[in-house]
């Protein structure tokens, strides 16, 4: 396909025209299963009625102020998201992307604890900003990486009581150093794990005895997707802040960073400058997305449907056994690709991928090709899920 875009990545041979609901459409007609709701981003489908009437509303009214100017949707959104925050209590300040977010987190965690080191873990991923690429995966492929950086081993990878020494004993030893912790609930693009609670809780443990702050970085796992609006509500843990993008914008460009209510309360002098910072384009589709959220009850839709998933994976591991580990919960899910004495997944995810797509449905791999991942739309269809299980089953390479 002939382009004149920076090719800062393969790009897949469909050419994608119009979608709808739970599919994209490409130039030839050929509907296809968006699995992963994009780059799990239109977690209400693609082209929501309703989305597309708040974002005509809001181009119609005002989609954008100036940094220092407050609009009243801006304030609404920031109450409802502290509604939503729990014991949290969150203040927030809402930005366009996950890495800008996560920059964000870092740059005040840094300021408030006058130090500047971070623990993150080895396979976690932020994003791939100058600060950000040095935090994801352990900062290995940052070139340069900024200093103090401190990477951890993940449990559910690892032995989580080992994990939790490994990360005791790091911080402990560099307290001095560290201004904060930077972690996925579920490390997503790192091959779907799951740490677990307990591990977590073990973390605020330790950040708490050594004055380090705890950021959530729950780009992926924020705004409902777990079934839960956030997961450290699913954990019991509170941290310091905590990162949201992705699905809070349901495709548009949106995210959000919540500081722990009490964290305001100390001085918090320094000055943070976006231009699209507290605009009311993304407050008023945040305030929308909640309210559509409770309105069809879509917290506890994502935990039955993403509990009705796993069961189908699970049986497409009984019977297809290039697939093992269905795990997951919500609307996001793992399965892996196993071939006893394969090192390298890249070709046989291809091989995958591509099979799946001649049958219409739309997969996406991570970690070197091992791990499929499925990160739904809410409003996917039980026969979809159904339709995605029978593929997955009868693909034999
Ligand atoms: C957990 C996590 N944090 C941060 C980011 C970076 O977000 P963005 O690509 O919007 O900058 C991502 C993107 O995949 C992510 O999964």
């Amino acid at each position: 396909m002939e382009h004149y875009l920076i090719p800062v990545i393969p790009f897949q041979k469909q050419l994608i025209v119009r979608g709808e609901g739970s599919y994209i459409y490409d130039d030839k007609g050929e509907r296809y299963l968006d699995l992963n709701s994009g780059q799990f981003c239109t977690v209400l489908g693609h082209a929501n009625p309703e989305l597309a009437a708040c974002v005509k509303e809001i181009s119609e009214t005002i989609a954008h102020t100036s940094s220092g100017i407050l609009s009243e949707v801006v304030l609404k959104a920031a109450k409802r998201i502290n509604e939503i925050s729990g014991e949290l209590d969150a203040r927030c300040i809402l930005l366009s992307t996950g890495a800008e977010a996560v920059e964000f987190a870092v740059r005040y965690a840094k300021h408030i604890t006058g130090k500047d080191g971070l623990v993150c873990f080895e396979k976690g991923y932020h994003g791939l900003t100058l600060g950000t690429q040095s935090i994801t995966f352990g900062g290995k492929y940052a070139a340069p990486a900024i200093n103090d950086i401190f990477s951890v081993p993940i449990p559910g990878e690892n032995d989580t009581a080992e994990c939790i020494e490994a990360f005791a004993e790091v911080t402990e030893r560099n307290k001095n150093r560290i201004a904060a912790v930077v972690m996925e609930p579920i490390v997503s693009v790192g091959g779907m794990i799951y740490p677990g609670r307990e591990y977590f809780r073990e973390v605020r443990r330790i950040c708490d005895k050594n004055d380090l702050l705890l950021i959530f970085d729950e780009s992926q796992t924020g705004f409902g997707r777990t079934g839960a609006w956030f997961c450290y509500q699913e954990f019991d843990v509170i941290p310091d802040m905590v990162v949201c993008s992705k699905g809070i914008g349901m495709g548009y460009p949106v995210s959000a960073v919540l500081f722990r209510g009490e964290l305001c309360e100390r001085k918090l002098t320094m000055t943070h400058y976006s231009s699209h910072q507290n605009d009311p384009f993304a407050a008023g589709i945040v305030a929308f997305g909640i309210d559509y959220m409770e309105k069809n009850e879509l917290l506890r839709s994502n935990r039955e449907k993403g509990a009705y998933f796993l069961e189908k994976l699970k049986e497409v591991t009984e019977r297809n056994r290039l697939f093992v580990r269905a795990r997951g919960c919500g609307m996001m899910l793992g399965m892996d690709i196993s071939i006893p004495g394969v090192e390298n997944y890249r070709p046989i995810y291809e091989k995958v991928s591509n099979l799946a797509a001649e049958k219409k449905v739309l997969l996406q791999g991570t970690d070197g090709g091992r791990v499929l991942r499925f990160l739904l739309d809410y409003l996917i269809s039980g026969s979809n899920i159904d339709f995605c299980a029978d593929v997955l089953g009868g693909i034999r390479l």
